[in-house]
């Protein structure tokens, strides 16, 4: 019977392994290798050259209707990572 469990445990890794290696290529925006982004985790500067009228604006789902970053896109580094990484 425990010999049943164990294969269970492999065949579970197996699966879990398979999932994270057929997970997607990384699609967000890469940070720029300049030096304005070397800080990366410098996350409050980053609204300031990144806010809705700027250039390179954020895009619309990063931000709540008053204007302000929303709770979850406040840590820039979560996703926008370095070019090479
Ligand atoms: C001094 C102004 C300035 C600051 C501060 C700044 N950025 Fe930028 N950022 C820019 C400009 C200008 C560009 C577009 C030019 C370029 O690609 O080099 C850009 C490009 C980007 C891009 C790439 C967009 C694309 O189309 O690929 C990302 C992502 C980004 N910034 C995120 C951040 C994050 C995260 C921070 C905070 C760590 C930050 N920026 C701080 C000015 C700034
Ligand atoms: C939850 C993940 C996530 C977080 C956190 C996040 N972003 Fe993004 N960001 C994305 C994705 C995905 C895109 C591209 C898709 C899109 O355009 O909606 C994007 C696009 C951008 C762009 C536009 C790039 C272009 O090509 O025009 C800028 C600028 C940017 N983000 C800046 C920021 C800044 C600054 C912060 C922190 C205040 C931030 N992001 C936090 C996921 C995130």
């Amino acid at each position: 019977m425990k010999k049943w469990y164990h294969l269970l445990f492999v065949a579970i890794c197996a699966a879990v392994l398979l999932v994270l290696f057929s997970a997607p290529e990384v699609t967000t925006p890469r940070l720029p290798a300049d030096a304005t982004h070397a800080d990366r985790k410098g996350y409050p500067a980053c609204p300031g050259c990144h806010g809705s009228d700027a250039e390179r604006a954020m895009p619309e789902d990063h931000l709540l209707s008053t204007g302000s970053v929303a709770p979850n896109h406040l840590k820039c580094y979560f996703c926008h990572k370095p070019q090479e990484d």
